[in-house]
């Protein structure tokens, strides 16, 4: 949930973390600060609650001292309000040892208690602050042998944590340590990076080391060195960084979920990429791993937010064509019952950031119990594909907006690829070719409802900027499409909106229905299934003679919706299973104009923060 950046080398170190924060702060903007350690061997830290404009402007106002050394931190708040107090770095040992923190703590009460009892006093109500003082008393009594001392701290803590410490004694070293919680270092030239991901120094270095679970690493500007929690020396992976700065950078965009809603052709494009071959697909990542489709006899689909929507429409793709149950699980729900899973199961994951807790527990749930773990992700060295059998990469490039978009329709092709892909190792599928077209063509028509009707669903919204609540109907792929757009909403809104199938209607929700109550349905193609889509026409009618104000999703051509709608949005023509990915666009643009209107920013929803690597 926090954003977290470490730097060791010849350069002056503020704006290198101050740039790595602001690549970061999607992780969290409650706070920020950053500790340096200036040519003097002194450490200075500035930490300001609210986001890292305020960090900024603190440090224009009164600068540090700068130095070659330092680490910075943008903060998601879990123990203690958003305060400077609260934030990080927080200090130990007189003020010359700085720590940043991201996850939990689980043990820190006890911890607290006991540096209580020995004379330590606390200045924040964090978890993080029992950490630093920990590290504090252990380097004062081991004699000043920082990495010795962080060994001794780390093993002490229970919980979830990435930890980034360094001491004005020292200066040219970081040390960090991971537990179910992210961090990467990158590989410079006379310099070292740390970072909670790649954003943090891809301006500076492509390539990259990905740290293993429960495993310190110390880095210097010439050294890297990574053990494992006993102080035994690891192998740390290398991989080299495919997305570019530019990427991660705003550009001329209003916000980066405008950039990145207009990037979704790109998206889907650099993910079909290379996986179709003639009119099959074949993934080359699962090259050689065909015994994890062959001799299974369900999947489990486990997710969290838009990814889990994600999976509802890979369940009906992947059903109809590897002819295999699906069940998709909240990956939070999923590990706290006892599921009937074994070597018989497929478990697949799906997350963007890679680093989701509670997917991550999931995912290791499912290890345990003997099933075969893939993992769609979209960012390259993080935990979950780690941990998984095989993976399956998105190509969405960096999503910074807390609010998901482009990742959605990455995993939403992703799922599309692994159905096919399975279906014909399976030999469920005849022939696939139709589907290939179909895959192929996605790009383009994404392209053609960005172009058509982001002007007039803008224009929607804009009248609608009032609106208290908002409803959303689909039936069959439609249904998590509409799930996606009430979230997209509420995330980024603060709009009462529900998604419901439509089916459900008069099981209770059309209770809502009240004059001029808007209602978006996503009208499935009549080509696909004449009665699924006139079943849909019959809730629009009955909404409508309610006194819905009904904003349909429809094909071009569809005129069976006209005499009931009060606004048609317009999609091309595509397969039932390809439909969703152009039936979300309109939604995120409604969703991100109606937030544009009331003034909100669009990128940083309150209390939100873009990875939650917490439970
Ligand atoms: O990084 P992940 O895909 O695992 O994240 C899962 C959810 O937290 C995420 O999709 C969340 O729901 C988004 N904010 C939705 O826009």
């Amino acid at each position: 949930m926090c954003g977290i950046v470490g730097y060791v080398g010849p350069r002056p170190s503020q704006d290198i973390l101050l740039a790595g924060l602001a690549r970061l702060e999607y992780r969290g903007y409650d706070s920020a600060g950053v500790a340096v350690i200036d040519g003097d061997g002194s450490l200075g830290m500035r930490k300001k609650a609210g986001k890292l404009a305020m960090l900024r402007d603190s440090l224009k106002d009164a600068a540090l001292p700068d130095g070659n050394t330092g680490i910075g931190h943008t903060r998601w708040a879990t123990h203690g309000g958003p305060t400077d107090e609260n934030a990080h770095p927080h200090l130990a040992d007189d003020d010359k040892l700085a720590l940043i923190h991201n996850g939990i703590i689980e043990n820190f009460a006890s911890l607290r208690d006991e540096l209580l009892a020995d004379g330590v006093s606390f200045r924040s109500e964090t978890d993080t602050e029992v950490a630093a003082a920990l590290l504090g008393r252990e380097y004062r009594n081991n004699g000043g042998d920082l990495q010795g001392a962080f060994r001794a701290v780390v093993n002490r803590l229970e919980g979830a944590f990435t930890l980034l410490a360094m001491h004005e004694e020292h200066p040219g070293l970081v040390v960090g340590a991971r537990r179910n919680s992210p961090l990467v270092i990158g590989l410079g030239e006379g310099e070292n990076f740390l970072g909670s991901d790649v954003a943090a120094f891809i301006e500076h270095t492509r390539k990259a080391l990905a740290i293993g679970q429960d495993q310190i690493v110390s880095i210097t500007p010439d050294a890297v060195t990574v053990t494992d929690f006993a102080g035994t020396p690891v192998e740390a992976e290398p991989f080299d960084v495919s997305w570019d700065a530019a990427a991660a950078e705003k550009g001329g965009w209003s916000s980066f979920m405008a950039k990145e809603v207009a990037e979704q052709p790109e998206a889907v494009a650099n993910t079909i990429r290379g996986r179709i071959q003639g009119d099959q697909v074949i993934i080359p990542e699962l090259d050689g791993l065909d015994e994890l489709f062959i001799g299974i006899n369900r999947i489990i689909i486990t997710a969290c937010g838009t990814a889990a929507y994600s999976a509802l429409v890979g369940k009906y793709a992947i059903e109809q064509w590897a002819r295999l149950p699906v069940d998709v699980e909240l990956a939070h729900e999923f590990r706290y019952r006892d599921p009937v899973i074994g070597d018989d199961t497929l478990v697949v994951s799906i997350s963007q950031s890679g680093e989701t807790m509670d997917t991550l527990m999931a995912v290791k749930y499912a290890s345990e119990r003997g099933a075969r773990t893939l993992s769609i992700c979209n960012t390259q060295g993080a935990t979950i594909p780690r941990e998984s059998d095989a993976v399956v990469y998105t190509h969405a490039g960096p999503e910074v907006a807390v609010a998901s978009t482009k990742a959605f329709s990455a995993q939403i092709t992703a799922l599309l690829l692994l159905g096919l892909h399975m279906g014909r190792v399976r030999g469920a599928i005849e022939d696939a070719s139709v589907d290939v077209a179909e895959l192929s063509a996605l790009p383009e028509k994404i392209a053609k409802v960005l172009e058509s009707e982001q002007e007039h669903v803008t224009q929607l919204a804009g009248w609608m900027a009032d609106t208290r609540s908002v409803l959303f109907l689909g039936r069959h792929v439609g249904f998590p499409i509409a799930l996606e757009g009430a979230l997209k909403l509420k995330e980024i809104s603060y709009i009462h909106a529900e998604g419901f199938a439509a089916g459900e209607l008069k099981h209770g929700p059309i209770a809502l229905i009240e004059p001029g109550q808007p209602v978006f349905v996503l009208v499935p193609s009549p080509r696909h299934s004449a009665l699924v889509h006139s079943k849909v026409v019959s809730n629009i009618q009955e909404i409508r003679a309610r006194g819905a104000r009904v904003i349909v999703v429809a094909e071009e051509g569809d005129a069976a919706v006209l005499p009931f709608a009060d606004e048609v949005i317009r999609i091309p023509l595509a397969g039932a299973m390809f439909e969703p990915l152009l039936a979300v666009v309109p939604l995120q643009i409604f969703a991100m104009a109606l937030a544009t209107a009331k003034g909100l920013d669009v990128d940083q929803p309150r209390n939100l923060a873009k990875s939650v690597t917490v439970e």
